[in-house]
C-alpha cells in the first residue's frame, strides 16, 4: 500500500512503527472542499495541531479556532496573526489567559455567562483590548457521533443557555462589552440534518443582539470513516448558510460575516497510523467458538477514539502472504483489555480482514483528527513520531519521544 508515492513498507523502515503519516495532497483537498461552504474558515486546532498541518492550512487562508491558550500559542508560533485566531475557553477563564487575550488583540468567544463577566472584568482592570466578544450559544440542543462529543442540550456543559440571552446582555452592558458574535458548536461527528436545522435557530438567537457583525456555525461537519460507503456530501451546506446570512443582513441592513470552524473534516481523511503486526492469540468463547487476536503495536495511548467512542476506523494489512480473510480482533500493547482497535459498546467486533503473519504492516485510516491530538504516554508508551508525505518525499515533522522525553520535568526527591 502507498500514501501518495511512497510506500508504507519504507515509511515503517525508515521511520519506525507506530508512526502518524499525513498525506498533504488529502489535506489539500479537504481545505479546498471546506473553504468552498462558507466565506470565512476556521480550523478547530484541536484535531491535530502538527506543525506542517497548521502551516498548510495557514498558507490556504484558513484561520484559527484554539481551545486552550497554549493551542493560541502554538497557532501564533506557525505564523497566524492574533486577529485571526479565535479562543473559544471551555467553560471558563484562567485570569492569566484572559489578561493574556486582551493584552495580545486575541478575539475571545465566551461559551458561559460567568466567562462574559471573567472577560468583563479583565477588560475593566487591564484597560485594554477588546470590548467586541462573541458568545457561544446553546440552542438547547446538541447532536454528534457519542454521547461524549455532544455539545448541546440540557446535558452539555457548554455554552450559554438559549433562554439566558437577556442576562448575558445585562452582563456586557454592565462592564462595557459589545457583543459582536454569537457562535454554536452543538457537537462533533454530527449530521448534515441537524446542522441545517439549527442553523436557523441560531440565526434566530443572532437577531437579537444589535452590534453583531459576525455569526459561527462551529464545526460538527460530518466525515465517513468506512470506506465502502460514498464520503459524507458537504456541497448542500452552502446554500443553507447562504441563506442563513441573506436572512441576517436584511434583518441588520449591514454585512454579516459567515464562520465556520470544523476541525474533522479537515484532516480525518489525511491521515494514516501504521504499526507493525507483532502476535497472534486465539481463545474459545462459552459455545467454543473461536476468537482470534491480532496483537500489534498499536495501542489507545497511540489512537485513543475506539477505545473511547467504540470509533470505527478502517484497517489494512499489508506485506507477503497475507492469508485468506477471516473475522479478526485486532488489539495493542497497552495492559488494558479494552484496547482493541476493532470494538463497539466496550465489545470486541471481530472484522473480516485477511489474515496477517507477524512483522506484516497495520495501517489505520482516518487517523488525522482526534488521533496524535489525543495521544499519551499511558504506560509510560512514548508519544510517535509524525511524517508529512509531499508526493514522493517523505518528512519528519516531529520524532519519536524516547524516555527522557517521557520523564521530562519528573525529579527524584
Ligand atoms: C468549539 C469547537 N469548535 C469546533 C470543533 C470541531 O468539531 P469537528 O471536529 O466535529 O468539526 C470542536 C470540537 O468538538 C469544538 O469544541
Amino acid at each position: 500500500m502507498k500514501i501518495e508515492n511512497v510506500s508504507v513498507t519504507e515509511i515503517a523502515k525508515q521511520y519506525g512503527t507506530p508512526v502518524y503519516v499525513y498525506s498533504l495532497k488529502a489535506l489539500r483537498e479537504a481545505i479546498q472542499e471546506i473553504k468552498a461552504l462558507s466565506p470565512v474558515t476556521r480550523y478547530a486546532m484541536k484535531a491535530c495541531s502538527n506543525w506542517r498541518v497548521l502551516k498548510e492550512i495557514l498558507d490556504q487562508g484558513v484561520k484559527i479556532d484554539a481551545v486552550s491558550v497554549y493551542e493560541v500559542q502554538r497557532a501564533l508560533r506557525v505564523g497566524f496573526k492574533p486577529e485571526d485566531v479565535c479562543f473559544t475557553s471551555d467553560v471558563f477563564f484562567n485570569k492569566e489567559d484572559v489578561e493574556y487575550c486582551l493584552k495580545e488583540n486575541i478575539p475571545c468567544n465566551c461559551g458561559t455567562l460567568g466567562m462574559v463577566r471573567e472577560y468583563g472584568q479583565a477588560y475593566q482592570r487591564l484597560k485594554t483590548g477588546d470590548n467586541g466578544i462573541s458568545i457561544r450559544i446553546n440552542p438547547g440542543e446538541g447532536a454528534g457521533h457519542s454521547k461524549k462529543t455532544n455539545t448541546g442540550g440540557p446535558y452539555s456543559k457548554h455554552g450559554i443557555w438559549y433562554q439566558n440571552l437577556d442576562e448575558v446582555k445585562s452582563i456586557a452592558a454592565e462592564y462595557g462589552l459589545k457583543i459582536t458574535g454569537v457562535h454554536m458548536h452543538i457537537g462533533s461527528g454530527g449530521d448534515m440534518e441537524h446542522l441545517k436545522r439549527i442553523t436557523g435557530k441560531l440565526v434566530d438567537f443572532a437577531k437579537e443582539f444589535e452590534d453583531l457583525q459576525e455569526i459561527n456555525f462551529g464545526g460538527g461537519l460530518p466525515y465517513q470513516y468506512r470506506t465502502e460507503l460514498p464520503q459524507e456530501d458537504l456541497s448542500p451546506y452552502k446554500p443553507i448558510l447562504e441563506e442563513r446570512i441573506q436572512v441576517l443582513e436584511k434583518h441588520f441592513g449591514r454585512k454579516i460575516i459567515c464562520e465556520i470552524e470544523p476541525g474533522r473534516r479537515f484532516v480525518a481523511g489525511c491521515g494514516y497510523l501504521v504499526g507493525e503486526v507483532r502476535s497472534l492469540n486465539h481463545t474459545f468463547d462459552e459455545d467454543g467458538k473461536r476468537l482470534d487476536y491480532v496483537l500489534t503495536n498499536i495501542g489507545f495511548c497511540h489512537l485513543l477514539r475506539p477505545m473511547a467512542y467504540g470509533s470505527y476506523h478502517p484497517i489494512w494489512f499489508d506485506g507477503e502472504d497475507l492469508g485468506p480473510e477471516q473475522e479478526l480482533i485486532v488489539a495493542g500493547p497497552v495492559c488494558e483489555s479494552g484496547d482493541m482497535l476493532t470494538q463497539e459498546n466496550e465489545e470486541p467486533v471481530p472484522r473480516k480482514l485477511p489474515m496477517p503473519k507477524v512483522g506484516n504492516i497495520i495501517i489505520v485510516g482516518g487517523a488525522g483528527a482526534y488521533g496524535m491530538a489525543m495521544a499519551s504516554n499511558y504506560n509510560s508508551q512514548p508519544l510517535v513520531a509524525e511524517v508529512v508525505i509531499d508526493g514522493s518525499t517523505s518528512i519528519l515533522v516531529r520524532r519519536r519521544q524516547n524516555l527522557d522525553d517521557i520523564l521530562l520535568e519528573e525529579k527524584e526527591i
